[in-house]
């Protein structure tokens, strides 16, 4: 292990893993989230979620990665053999997210790249554009019919650029994350200013900030919270694990986990803004009411936002400023989702050549991809997501805080953190590790586990909710079986 690469600096670390958190989960799902759930209503539980679970849970896998100086399935084979699957469950739900997030970057990019057309194509009817043009969306999940050939060449290019990034491993990740952080951050602020000093903003946002308090009584509501926070900070997926795994052993491993958590909540709170005003702005023009011109669900970034930029000034170069932005925030967080599958293909096969992993990596996600280029990819999306998100990535999470708590200790951990931080952290930790995040985490999951029993997700045929808990059931069956058989693992 001790030519294991390393950042070129803490701030090469930070900036990667901010660049990993903050990404479409800020300025896609935050927003229509937010908007879905009780516009102000809903900052309460995301707030409460990420300093009850989401700030510990980061510091768990920062600490485990830094200290155990491997990637998901080799910390927690350190942790104890038959634990490894949970590093398995980890980077199988990366490699879930990565295949259909990669989809809504070739999205940006083909509506970025339309953005420089004579007249903007989505300018009379958005909705009609991204369903019928762009997506030639079926009548239902059943329906495959074709691929669209040009979502398919935008997926090629945004694999293509995702292979770039990664083609060095750590070392050019750290410096390709040098520009693709701080520019879309940089461009953010100019759709911000551009934003507040249009007519009708402060509607948008005071829509925005309006909490309906009667959702946080709705168990959903916190559900999907606690949702948001596990795909917003990247956790339950091995990619601060394998960051953090490149990381001198010394550092201030609480102090980074603050920072990273609370650039990205911030920058999610500012997108909302961003996202808000613009379509206040769009509903003083068209002379509806903001509740009227808001669409929840993947539509709010490709429906209501191209079509509010459309009628601004400048409707071209705001567009493609915008699609720009998401482009870029969605590159480095696409890239860690593959490092931590590399990094663990390479911790185990020593003689591989990273780049060809890399390589090998990111075409298997396209071919995986192609599925979501289909007319009745929008559905299968929505499917896969709801399913990885709302109860995968739960369920890797309360084990990963069971195996922690229980078998690697809640004593042990503290200790590493306390070791390498100048603030302490009291004893009361290994009572949050052991009990109140399993019991916060138990309660969700049966929460969800009961609402899916209740009604199929968003009323999809039996065998669409079933391919969806095939995507959830197939990983954590391998894992229970890699908790049953011994490891055969070479070297410790
Ligand atoms: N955190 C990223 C976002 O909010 C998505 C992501 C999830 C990236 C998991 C890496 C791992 O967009």
């Amino acid at each position: 292990m001790s030519h294991r690469d390393r950042w070129s600096s803490n701030a090469a670390f930070l900036l990667a893993a901010v660049g990993s958190a903050v990404g479409l989960g800020n300025v896609w799902r935050f927003p229509y989230l937010a908007y879905k759930h009780g516009g102000g209503a809903f900052l309460f539980p995301y707030l409460v979620t990420l300093f009850v679970f989401g700030i510990p849970l980061l510091i768990i896998e920062t600490s485990l990665g830094q200290k155990l100086q491997q990637g998901a399935v080799g910390v927690f084979r350190k942790i104890h053999p038959r634990a490894r699957g949970l590093g398995f469950l980890g980077i199988a739900a990366s490699f879930i997210i990565v295949v259909y997030y990669a989809i809504v970057m070739a999205w940006s990019l083909y509506y970025f790249l339309q953005s420089f057309s004579a007249e903007l194509p989505w300018q009379d009817s958005a909705k009609t554009y991204f369903y019928a043009e762009v997506l030639d969306l079926s009548e239902g999940i059943g329906v495959a019919g074709n691929m669209n050939w040009w979502l398919v060449a935008c997926l090629a290019v945004v694999w293509s650029l995702i292979f770039l990034c990664i083609h060095e491993g750590v070392n050019s990740v750290g410096k390709v994350v040098m520009v693709t952080v701080p520019l879309p951050i940089f461009l953010l602020v100019v759709l911000f200013i551009r934003g507040i000093t249009l007519e009708g903003a402060w509607n948008g946002i005071s829509f925005y900030l309006t909490p309906d308090y009667s959702a946080l009584f709705r168990a959903e509501v916190w559900i999907a919270a606690a949702g948001q926070i596990f795909f917003t900070l990247s956790l339950s997926m091995g990619v601060m694990i394998a960051y953090a795994s490149f990381n001198k052993k010394t550092e201030n491993v609480l102090r980074d986990g603050v920072i990273i958590a609370l650039t990205n909540s911030l920058i999610s709170i500012f997108a909302g803004f961003v996202v808000f005003s613009v379509i206040g702005y769009m509903a003083s023009t068209t002379g509806q009411s903001v509740a009227d011109v808001v669409a929840s669900g993947p539509g709010l970034a490709f429906i209501v936002f191209p079509k509010a930029l459309s009628l601004m000034p400048w409707a071209s170069f705001f567009s493609a400023l915008f699609f720009l932005t998401l482009l870029c925030l969605g590159v480095d967080s696409a890239f860690s989702l593959v490092e931590s599958i590399n990094v663990t293909i390479v911790d185990s096969y020593e003689n591989l050549r990273k780049d060809r992993v890399a390589g090998a990596m990111c075409l298997i996600c396209f071919l995986c991809g192609l599925i979501f280029t289909t007319d009745a990819g929008l559905y299968f999306l929505d499917v896969v997501d709801h399913y990885t998100s709302n109860v995968l990535l739960l369920v890797i999470g309360l084990l990963e805080v069971l195996v922690v708590g229980w078998v690697y200790g809640a004593d042990k951990i503290r200790d590493f953190i306390n070791h390498v931080s100048e603030q302490k952290i009291g004893a009361a930790w290994d009572l949050i590790c052991k009990v109140v995040l399993p019991a916060i985490l138990t309660v969700l999951l049966v929460t969800r586990l009961v609402e899916e029993w209740k009604a199929p997700y968003e009323g999809y045929p039996a065998w669409a909710t079933g391919f969806g808990w095939m995507v959830v059931l197939i990983p954590l069956a391998i894992a229970a079986w890699m908790a049953l058989v011994p490891d055969e693992g070479k070297k410790d």
